[in-house]
């Protein structure tokens, strides 16, 4: 393998995993990050976020010498032949991207740009956004050098982005010119997958339409789950019929209580709003919106129907990170649900396998349980509200056990409701 020197700029989520795997991979890896107490944290061994294999990943290549870490763009820049911009895009008031930090890197970048370069985009950005920062870097590039602007957007799933990033399905090089293709399948000949060479505007959209159509997935089989409620049918028996055809597929056909992270729905907003300022209403994209907040309403409904008042009651929720195998709580539904539990006059007690300390803050009025067998106690009902697989070794005799009723509200299907009524629970769950 050709290996290539690499600058990460941003060591967030994604520039972190991409920088470590690259690394792995055996390409020669610099990690920028301007916020110093975050390079000194990983340059310890510390990691500032939680996934799956990534610290046996940093700790291995660091010490190979193929992972650095430095707060100096101005090194990273120096030392790569591609710069990768993977800085955060945040969400703005009207569901615009703020694009404020991927312009200021990219004239960073350019006040230091003395040799040819590979610039490459890594964060989520709205359409058209490679042709500014080609302008930004020509415009503030003061020795007028030469370089190449390239849209490379990541697929990643957070819990699993390891094997994401390591297997993926496809890579998705946006170009002007054919000039930086080589370097990049020189990037990305390691990970043998499909490599799709487009231009710049297409590779954008791909991000935006990519993870508004898994949203739409969800939010489908969301609204199947509302009919199969009313209906009698069963929401798993659905998604396997209609998954099994290779045209649908199976995958996030799970239905629960909405999407969440810091992906689907900001992404959603962005590309309803680009599309919007590129005069497209894109209504359909506004209706998976619409059902993914109906969906908490809905889940919400069913704790109400069956407790009644909800004040002073005392509520048990498994699950506080917007997914499993991670301890991110932005934009998780489970946060949105016990603060609802709360408003209510509920008391909450809550457990999350990884999330915990990152929920604290955001949950000043719940506690906080160590041990996912004590949530249960003195509860009159217990919700799951991430779909951890650790939840379905709960020691349920002891739940039960400890309860004033054995009530379970099961947000993401991870029980089998014949099972848990034969074992005395009333047991609410998702379509079923
Ligand atoms: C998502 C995409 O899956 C990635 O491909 C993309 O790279 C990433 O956004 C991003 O833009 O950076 P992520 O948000 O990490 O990844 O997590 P997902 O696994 O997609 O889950 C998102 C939400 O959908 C979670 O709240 C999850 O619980 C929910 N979900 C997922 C369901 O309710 N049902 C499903 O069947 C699948």
């Amino acid at each position: 393998m050709t290996s290539v020197r690499i600058c990460i700029v941003g060591t967030g989520y994604v520039g972190l995993v991409t920088g470590a795997c690259f690394a792995d991979v055996g390409h020669d890896v610099v990690c920028v990050d301007n916020d110093s107490a975050k390079v000194a944290l990983l340059r310890e061994g510390g990691m500032p976020l939680y996934e799956p294999g990534m610290e046996e990943i940093v700790q291995r290549t660091v010490k190979a010498g193929r992972l650095r870490f430095t707060a100096s763009i101005a090194e990273g820049v120096a030392h790569a032949q591609v710069v990768f911009i993977a800085v955060p895009t945040p969400p703005q008031s009207d569901g615009s991207v703020d694009l404020s930090y991927i312009e200021k890197v990219a004239r960073e970048i350019a006040a230091c740009l003395t040799s040819p370069k590979i610039i490459v985009d890594k964060s989520t950005v709205p359409v058209k956004t490679g042709e500014k920062v080609a302008e930004t870097i020509q415009r503030y590039c003061p020795h007028r050098t030469d370089f190449d602007v390239v849209s490379n957007p990541e697929f990643l799933r957070e819990g699993c982005a390891v094997a994401d990033l390591m297997k993926p399905d496809r890579i998705v090089i946006g170009v002007t010119s054919q000039r930086p293709v080589p370097t990049m399948r020189d990037v990305y000949a390691p990970f043998e997958a499909p490599i799709i060479v487009t231009d710049i505007n297409s590779a954008e959209l791909i991000k935006h339409a990519a993870n508004s159509f898994l949203a739409l997935k969800i939010s489908y089989i969301n609204a199947v789950a509302a009919v199969c409620e009313a209906s009698g049918a069963n929401v798993q028996e659905v998604a396997n019929g209609i998954g099994m055809d290779r045209r649908i597929g199976r995958a996030f056909l799970n239905p629960g209580i909405g999407f969440g992270g810091s992906c689907f729905p900001k992404d959603l907003r962005a590309f309803i709003k680009i599309a919007e300022q590129l005069g497209v209403d894109f209504r359909l994209l506004k209706e998976v919106q619409a059902v993914n907040a109906a969906q908490m309403d809905r889940f919400l409904r069913k704790i109400t129907d069956t407790l009644w008042v909800l004040k002073e009651k005392r509520i048990g929720v498994l699950g506080l990170a917007f997914k499993n195998n991670t301890d991110d709580v932005r934009m998780s539904p489970a946060i949105a649900l016990c603060e609802r539990l709360l408003a209510e006059g509920a008391t909450v007690r809550a457990h999350d396998p990884r999330a915990m300390d990152k929920a604290r803050s955001l949950l000043p009025g719940v506690e906080f349980i160590e041990d996912m067998n004590e949530v249960a106690e003195g509860c009159d009902a217990l919700v799951i509200a991430t779909e951890w697989d650790d939840f379905k070794h709960l020691d349920l005799d002891r739940a039960r056990a400890s309860m004033t009723h054995p009530i379970m509200f099961d947000g993401r299907n991870l029980f089998d409701p014949v099972e848990m009524e034969r074992l005395g629970w009333v047991y609410r769950s998702v379509g079923r």
